[in-house]
């Protein structure tokens, strides 16, 4: 029997996770050396510096953590549900703690500069993604991972909880653009257009998003990359006590 199709398939697969990566990572490396090299670097004192730390941990937690905590029910679409279902917790845990770092951070620094708070777009949009960030975690875990929800409820929510995941992410990668935007014209602004050397690389940081996220969005949504059906496994309600112990979920 010819099974070069799936091969084939499964090899594309791996090459579009492994160039998501290549962008995620990129991204993330490309805001510390803006920050780094051409803002001055990192403190936690109040400074410009501390405010330098916001971009980096927005990037790490919103962007780039957050499509990977996505991206596992993918690539490990076939392994045991319940392992997957931990790993996507624990990648939106650190998503979380690096986001509110870097919301912390920029919140010192407008207190220190006295600067005013939430007077800009990218403000509003970014703190109402953090909040619905905040509530989506909290609502899957205590939907999925603690079930307190009978299993047709959470069955009604899964879906309301994937969609709102995707946009999320795409919420995520738009508020990064403003942000890139605005603190391009309160640094640069009379040599932005000149092609001064920071812009570029700025410019080049807010295109890596916009593909990392195309290339997720992609990754996600094609039904062939979906975790099979498995009856077996969805019949079995995954406590969390099953989770901690190790044990099968039928075990009393
Ligand atoms: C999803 C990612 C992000 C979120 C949720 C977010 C959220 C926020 C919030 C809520 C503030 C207001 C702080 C205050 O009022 O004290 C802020 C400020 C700021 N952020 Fe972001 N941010 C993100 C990414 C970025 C990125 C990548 C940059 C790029 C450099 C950036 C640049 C700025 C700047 C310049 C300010 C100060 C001016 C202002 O308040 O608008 N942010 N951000």
């Amino acid at each position: 029997m010819d099974d070069s199709a799936p091969r084939a398939r499964g090899s594309m697969f791996a090459w579009l996770v492994g160039a998501s990566q290549a962008l995620g990572l990129a991204s993330v490396v490309l805001t510390g050396v803006w920050m780094g090299h051409y803002r001055g670097g990192f403190a936690w004192d109040g400074s410009t510096l501390e405010f330098n730390v916001h971009p980096l941990c927005m990037v790490l937690g919103l962007v780039f953590l957050q499509g990977d905590a996505i991206l596992v029910y993918r690539v490990f679409r076939n392994e045991a549900k319940r392992n997957v279902k931990l790993l996507h917790g624990i990648i939106h845990l650190l998503a979380l703690i690096a986001s509110i770092v870097g919301i912390v951070a920029v919140f010192d620094n407008h207190n220190v500069s006295n600067t005013p708070h939430m007077y800009s777009l990218h403000s509003w949009c970014g703190m109402a993604t953090l909040v619905l960030f905040c509530i989506q975690w909290v609502m899957g875990l205590l939907f999925f991972l603690f079930p307190v929800a009978s299993s047709r409820i959470r069955a009604l929510y899964l879906p309301v909880h994937v969609f709102c995941g995707l946009a999320l992410l795409i919420m995520s990668i738009g508020v990064s653009l403003l942000g890139i935007t605005e603190k391009l014209l309160f640094s640069i602004a009379s040599t932005y257009s000149k092609f001064d050397p920071e812009g570029v690389l700025a410019n080049i940081l807010g295109i890596l998003l916009v593909c990392f996220g195309v290339l997720l969005g992609y990754l996600i949504t094609k039904e062939e990359y979906r975790r099979p059906p498995n009856p077996e496994e969805e019949s079995l309600s995954v406590h969390f006590k099953t989770l901690t112990e190790g044990r099968s979920p039928t075990t009393p």
